[in-house]
Parts: C-alpha cells; sequence; structure tokens
C-alpha cells in the first residue's frame, strides 16, 4: 500500500484507526482502505452511524458556543481526532478571537494533521498523549503554555471515553483532569450507549464487534453510568440527555433517529 505524503513515519498504514474511521464517517480523505473497510462493516450494522457521528459534531460546536457564552476562553479536547469542519478553535476563536484550544490525541494521524492545519495560529496547538495516562496531558498542558490553570477550562472528553476500557480505569482519569482544573470548568462529554439506537441491542452489537475485531474496543455504557463521570461536577440543564436533546438550535438537530443514540451533557465544577 503506497503512502501519502500526510501519512505520518512509522504508522501501520494496515490496521484500521478510531480517528481515520471517524473521518470517513464524517466525509474526510485522511483514511485508507483498511479504515473505509472497518467503517463500512460497522455501517452493516448500523447504517446511520454517520448521523451519530454528525450530531456528536454538533452538539460539540453548541456546547463550546454555551462555554464560550459562559465566559470561557480556554479549551482542553482531548480525543480531538483528525481535524475537520468546524473544528474547536474555529468555533470558539470566531466567538472569542482572544480562545485558546490545546488539542490532544494518541493517533499519529491526527496529531500530524492538527500540527499542519494549526500552523500559524499562535492560540491553538496539538499535543500527542493517552488519556489513560492524565498526568502527561497535565504536563502537556502545562508545557504547551497555551492554557492558564488558575483560570476555567472547558474540558471536551467527546466520543472518546467509550474508547477507555474500565480495566484502564477512565472513571480516575477524569478525575485526574478535574482536580487540574480551576473552579467554574466545564466538562463537555458525549457518550456511546445502546439506549437511543434505533435498533435491538443485538443489531447493533454488530458494531461494537467491528470495533473489538480491530482492538480497540468500544465500551457501551448506560447513562448512570455515562453519568458517573460527572462526579465532582454539577450537571447543567437539560442533563445526561440524547445529542439532539441537548440545548437544540434548530430542527435539522432533531432529524434523524440515528442521532438520538447514546448520550452528552455538561457539568461545571463548583
Ligand atoms: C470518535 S473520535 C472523536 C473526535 C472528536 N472528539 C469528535 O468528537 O469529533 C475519537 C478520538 O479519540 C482518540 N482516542 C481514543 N482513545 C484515546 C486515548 N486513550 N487517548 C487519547 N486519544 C484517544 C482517537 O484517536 C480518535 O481521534
Amino acid at each position: 500500500m503506497e503512502r501519502p505524503a500526510w501519512a505520518p513515519q512509522g504508522i501501520d498504514i494496515s490496521v484500521p484507526s478510531v480517528s481515520r474511521i471517524y473521518d470517513y464517517y464524517l466525509g474526510g480523505s485522511h483514511n485508507f482502505e483498511v479504515d473505509r473497510e472497518a467503517a463500512r462493516e460497522a455501517m452493516r450494522f448500523m447504517p446511520g452511524l454517520p448521523k451519530v457521528m454528525q450530531a456528536n459534531r454538533a452538539f460539540m460546536r453548541r456546547a463550546v458556543r454555551f462555554a464560550v457564552d459562559e465566559g470561557i476562553t480556554q479549551f482542553l479536547d482531548i480525543g480531538s481526532g483528525i481535524p475537520t469542519f468546524g473544528n474547536v478553535h474555529e468555533v470558539a476563536q470566531s466567538a472569542n478571537p482572544e480562545a485558546r484550544v490545546l488539542y490532544v490525541d494518541h493517533d499519529p494521524v491526527a496529531v500530524a494533521h492538527s500540527h499542519a492545519v494549526l500552523e500559524g495560529n499562535g492560540r491553538a496547538g496539538i499535543a500527542a498523549a493517552d488519556l489513560r495516562k492524565p498526568q502527561d496531558i497535565l504536563s502537556a498542558a502545562e508545557d504547551s503554555q497555551l492554557l492558564d490553570p488558575s483560570r476555567p477550562v472547558a474540558l471536551l472528553l467527546v466520543a472518546v471515553l467509550h474508547f477507555v476500557e474500565d480495566q484502564d480505569d477512565p472513571y480516575t482519569a477524569v478525575a485526574t483532569l478535574r482536580d487540574a482544573l480551576a473552579p467554574g470548568s466545564l466538562l463537555v462529554l458525549t457518550h456511546a450507549a445502546y439506549e437511543g439506537i434505533p435498533l435491538s441491542e443485538e443489531e447493533a452489537g454488530g458494531t461494537v464487534g467491528v470495533y473489538r475485531n480491530i482492538k480497540n474496543p468500544l465500551v457501551m455504557r448506560s447513562r448512570e453510568e455515562v453519568t458517573g463521570f460527572f462526579d465532582g461536577f454539577e450537571v447543567l440543564e437539560p442533563g445526561v440527555v440524547s445529542m439532539p436533546l441537548w440545548r437544540p438550535e434548530g430542527e435539522a438537530d432533531q432529524e434523524d433517529p440515528y442521532a438520538f443514540s447514546g448520550f452528552a451533557g455538561v457539568g461545571r465544577k463548583a
């Protein structure tokens, strides 16, 4: 397989990656045939997967605008993915040009492409780090000098916690990050769940199997388990809900039954 110029040296382009599969669902061009095959296989079980991803992105943009309206000027976006239309820095900086964004991902393609997209933007950066090692993320944030830890930050964990298995202790990772945040900081998250998917659990389970096969298991969690990530935060209205129901801005937000898969929420640290 030929390696395109944007693919960093050292990555195995014969193994599908979560970020490149997601890029494919969103209509991006930073993916390989192995990724497209895995994505198509997952869509055999859940044909509406791209709609889920679009609802996820739409929620994220609304939540970023909400954070800016709340006076937040700093964003830490973990599991940020391959940059695509309507990235956090674009939404935040168009609402407030002073907004600063640190992206974090452990996928080399996401990191390389983010570097390319952010070149020349003095208020946004990318760090390669793993959510399972939250101390590494805090060190990277300090090194970046982009975020002032004494002031509130919006911590985005959007469509990433469902890739952290229980054995890797996702609740402790979130708590470690929370403890480093100033009061008034926000936690913005989405999470995959069987709830809301317009299919039986058995049918939707085929998609989970595809991610298991590519050694990036997708962990479905219940509303209660997802709400548990907000420990130490006050969950803001309307609570932990389907993505289109979180402060919708227009009818288009509520168009497709697949968009109601999984959960979204925003919490504030006291
Ligand atoms: C489905 S994408 C979500 C991208 C973006 N947050 C969004 O919602 O549009 C998940 C991203 O999380 C990243 N990811 C998965 N596990 C991670 C981990 N343990 N640490 C850092 N990033 C991770 C993947 O590489 C991928 O880019």
